[in-house]
């Protein structure tokens, strides 16, 4: 039996206006300094996704944009949050290491337990919550060691999966959670961007995921955001949007291809704030 949408839950999110976003180095496959950035069009693809959050009705938080930061759209991998706890990111790269105190403050500020990590950890763009399991990735950015710290922090079993593809180097670009009930956690992936351990893992534990495509993976169809019934998706994921409809999803496209060029969609530029 096909595993069914369990229906949407009000999400609370918080994001970062892409005012400072350029391409100003080059940290994974995606990005090209040659490239020319357009920076208003990126702020208007993001106010756009932003509204479409507002519109299904979930709440949305924003942090200033530092200048020099680039990056610091791609919200999500300012930090984890589960239970309230925040897991705080320490950033691989040196182009990105201010972001982490940067979103450490913002929950401090606001009365979050928050916790300041002691392994490189590039929050839920390698941590993804599946119902009581964290699915965590490593392989380019998180270290293997940060899986086990953020299992201690959180008492949630964590499941490392090894990621093998540099297109694909956040877990968050590989596999999208389309369910979180714990009950009956759901996923999409592209098995390619796994080690052959790490792909029997996620099929003995999620024998009806959606598979996704070459395609698929390639416009960044799995960096997707779902309430357990929309799924904002890339529009030029069309076959993983077709499997969404026939489990009883609503794939919701929005367009985010200015930043691509950064190596992000939308779930890069949603950061999810779990109570
Ligand atoms: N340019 C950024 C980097 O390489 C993109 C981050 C995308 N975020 C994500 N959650 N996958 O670090």
């Amino acid at each position: 039996m096909t595993a069914h949408a369990p229906g949407a839950t009000p999400r609370h999110y918080l994001m970062c206006e892409p005012t400072h976003y350029t391409v100003a180095y080059e940290i994974n496959p995606w990005m090209d300094r040659t490239r020319a950035t357009d920076t208003d069009l990126a702020v208007r693809q993001w106010r756009t996704l932003r509204d479409t959050y507002l519109d299904l009705g979930h709440t949305v938080d924003t942090i200033e944009p530092l200048p020099g930061l680039p990056d610091m759209v791609y919200a999500a991998n300012g930090a984890t949050v589960v239970g309230g706890v925040v897991y705080s990111a320490r950033f691989r790269y040196p182009e990105r290491q201010a972001e982490g105190p940067a979103y450490e403050k913002w929950f401090a500020d606001r009365g979050y337990l928050t916790h300041t990590a002691a392994q490189v950890n590039e929050g839920e763009g390698d941590m993804l919550v599946a119902g009581d399991m964290v699915l965590a990735g490593t392989g380019f950015r998180t270290e293997r060691a940060a899986h086990a710290e953020a299992q201690e922090l959180f008492g949630r079993p964590v499941i490392s999966l090894e990621l093998v593809d540099a297109r694909y180097y956040h877990l968050d670009t590989a596999l999208a959670v389309l369910s979180s009930d714990p009950a009956d956690p759901q996923i999409a992936y592209y098995p390619p961007a796994f080690s052959p351990g790490s792909r029997e893992v996620l099929r003995s534990l999620f024998p009806d995921a959606v598979v996704a495509t070459d395609e698929d993976a390639a416009a960044l169809g799995l960096n997707a955001v779902s309430d357990g019934l929309h799924v904002v998706v890339a529009p030029r994921a069309t076959h993983l949007a077709d499997a969404l409809r026939e489990r009883g999803y609503t794939p919701v496209p929005v367009d985010t291809s200015e930043l691509l060029k950064g190596g992000g969609g939308a779930k890069c530029c949603t950061l999810e704030i779990r109570r």
